[in-house]
């Protein structure tokens, strides 16, 4: 990424010489891109972050339909499991712009079911979005089955895939997707830098107006060094993913089977070996998941949980209440990711710390 901050500093736009020089590294960067996820150049599109390519995915397929069939909105389904950036865009194109919506039921797992997906499309539905891999709890779907209906049905399918591309092959042909969004911090690379794949032929309105950037899908100067630095860690990622999924499967199991054997009353959440391989997560029932992620943060591990708390009034994650876990249970989410530098000692340390940190943290919670 270095020279695209210094000597070729040119605006990929630009007609002179500068700008020229910019463009063609940010042409090799929708190359590298499209080949690693089976696409074209021209079907990649570099935004500014996952949240963004999800929105303007939803939106742009959404207003294209509404274009196209003039006062009627039309359907959106999707999932309640979904990251904020699709069911948040989900919900505004809902309440705000009349399309009906539709969540599928997940089942204890997060897992949908895809003849669920057949029985909801109807005539007017204008997209479905349903996510490769889960972030909260590592639950892979059934993309390829789902994109296959939506496919025979004649309807755009979109999959949020941020979390796949360090861990899991994304092509988008074999996944049977229209539209799919890409973080690249998530495989490495910079952080601020989304990608957007939209299949040649996809009805598809940009929701952000402005210039003919990214030819004309994503308005708005492209961060050159950040299209650059996505695409060596595309290719890095795919370098490195079967040997790390490997490895880290075995420490990740190695994690959860170990924490379930030594801390009482926690369940693994999400489905047991359908699971991003760098991924263990679980429910620790009357434990608050944020004290415990404190308790672990004091001693250098670094976690996330499933809830949101604010001020002393915790709400359960939605995506553990989809999945029927029982409030007592949700409140304690707590997720563990591994990657490719996590090592067997540092499983180890985990393994040996969070009993402890569980313990104090529900002897503190019962005393309220
Ligand atoms: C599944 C999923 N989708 C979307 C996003 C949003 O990506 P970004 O943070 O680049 O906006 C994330 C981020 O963690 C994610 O995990």
């Amino acid at each position: 990424m270095q020279p695209y901050w210094s000597d070729v500093f040119g605006n990929a736009s630009s007609l002179h010489s500068f700008g020229r020089d910019a463009a063609a590294a940010l042409d090799d960067a929708h190359t590298v891109v499209g080949c690693a996820i089976g696409a074209r150049a021209s079907e990649i599109v570099f935004t500014g972050c996952g949240t963004e390519a999800d929105n303007l995915a939803l939106r742009g397929v959404a207003f294209a339909a509404r274009r196209a069939n003039g006062s009627s909105p039309g359907h959106i389904i999707t999932t309640p499991v979904e990251h904020h950036a699709v069911e948040a865009t989900a919900h505004q194109l809902h309440t705000q712009f009349g399309f009906d919506l539709t969540l599928l039921q997940v089942d204890g797992c997060g897992r949908v079911d895809p003849d669920d997906v057949r029985r909801a499309i109807r005539r007017d539905t204008v997209i479905v979005s349903v996510m490769l891999a889960n972030n909260e709890i590592g639950t892979l779907q059934p993309v390829r089955e789902i994109g296959a209906i939506c496919r025979e049905r004649g309807v755009p399918f979109h999959t949020d895939a941020v979390q796949a591309p360090a861990y899991l092959p994304v092509h988008v042909d074999e996944l049977n997707v229209d539209l799919l969004a890409l973080s690249a911090h998530k495989f490495y690379g910079p952080k601020g830098v989304g990608v957007l794949y939209i299949r040649e032929g996809t009805p598809y309105m940009p929701a952000i107006t402005g210039g003919g950037h990214e030819r004309g899908r994503r308005p708005g100067t492209v961060n050159v060094a950040g299209a650059v630095g996505a695409a060596a860690a595309i290719k890095y990622s795919a370098r490195e993913r079967d040997a790390q999924a490997a490895r880290l499967t075995r420490l990740r199991d190695r994690l959860i089977q170990g924490v379930l054997a030594s801390v009482p009353d926690v369940r693994l959440s999400g489905h047991p070996t359908d699971r991003l391989p760098n991924h263990a997560s679980f429910v620790f029932n009357h434990v608050d998941g944020e004290s415990l992620l404190m308790a672990l943060d004091v001693e250098g591990i670094a976690v996330s949980t499933g809830s949101a708390c604010t001020s002393g009034n915790p709400e359960p994650s939605p995506v553990l209440v989809a999945m029927g876990i029982p409030r007592e249970w949700a409140l304690g989410g707590l997720r563990i990711t591994l990657g490719y530098h996590t090592t067997e000692e540092e499983i180890d340390a985990v393994l040996d710390v969070l009993p402890r940190c569980v313990a104090r943290v529900r002897a503190a919670s019962l005393e309220f």
